[in-house]
C-alpha cells in the first residue's frame, strides 16, 4: 500500500526535526546522527523528510536516499508493530520458504517489503537465519517458527 505523508498532521514532528537539525548543522559527519534522530521520530524516512534534512543539512537529496536505503536501520515506509522474515536462504527455500512467503503475502495482502493498512505486520524476505537445522524457517520481531507447514501460517498470524 502507499503511505501519504501528512504535513499538518506531522507538524510538531517537523518542529522537532528541525531543532535536531539545528543542533546538529555546524558539526562534521552530522547527516548520520540527523538520520536517526529522524527515523525516531517519524518511524521512517518518507522523501518529504528526506528534503526537510536535505535543505536544513545543505546536502543534495540523492546523497540522503542513497544513505538511507543502504543502511538497514533505516526504513523509507512505516514499519508494522510486527516484523515478519521468511528466509530464502538455500536450506529454507529448497524446504518451501517461498511457499510459505506466497502464503502470508496473500493472507495479509501485501508484498516483500510492504506494511499492513493497520500498521499490524511488516513482511521481509531474509537472508539464511544461521537456524538451517530447522527450515524453513520464519521470524516474527523475536519469535522463530521452525519446520514451517504452508498451513500453519494462518494460526500463527492469527496470534498476533
Ligand atoms: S537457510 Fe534458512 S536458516 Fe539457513
Amino acid at each position: 500500500m502507499d503511505f501519504c505523508f501528512d504535513w499538518k498532521e506531522n507538524e510538531e514532528k517537523i518542529q522537532e526535526l528541525k531543532e535536531v537539525i539545528e543542533s546538529n548543522k555546524v558539526k562534521k559527519g552530522s547527516l548520520m546522527p540527523v538520520l536517526h534522530e529522524a527515523q525516531k521520530i517519524f518511524g521512517y524516512l518518507p522523501i518529504e523528510v528526506q528534503k526537510v534534512i536535505s535543505e536544513g543539512l545543505n546536502v543534495p537529496l540523492a546523497e540522503i536516499y542513497g544513505v538511507a536505503t543502504f543502511y538497514s536501520q533505516f526504513s523509507l515506509i512505516p514499519k508494522g508493530q510486527y516484523t515478519i522474515g521468511v528466509c530464502l536462504g538455500t536450506a529454507c527455500y529448497v524446504r518451501g520458504s517461498q511457499e510459505i512467503l506466497d502464503e502470508i503475502k496473500k493472507k495479509l495482502d501485501i508484498d516483500v517489503g510492504g506494511t499492513t493498512k493497520d500498521m499490524k505486520f511488516t513482511l521481509q524476505a531474509t537472508r539464511c537465519l544461521g537456524a538451517c537445522g530447522l527450515a524453513p524457517v520464519m521470524t516474527i520481531n523475536e519469535d522463530v517458527y521452525g519446520k514451517l507447514k504452508v498451513e500453519e501460517v494462518s494460526d500463527i498470524l492469527n496470534k498476533y
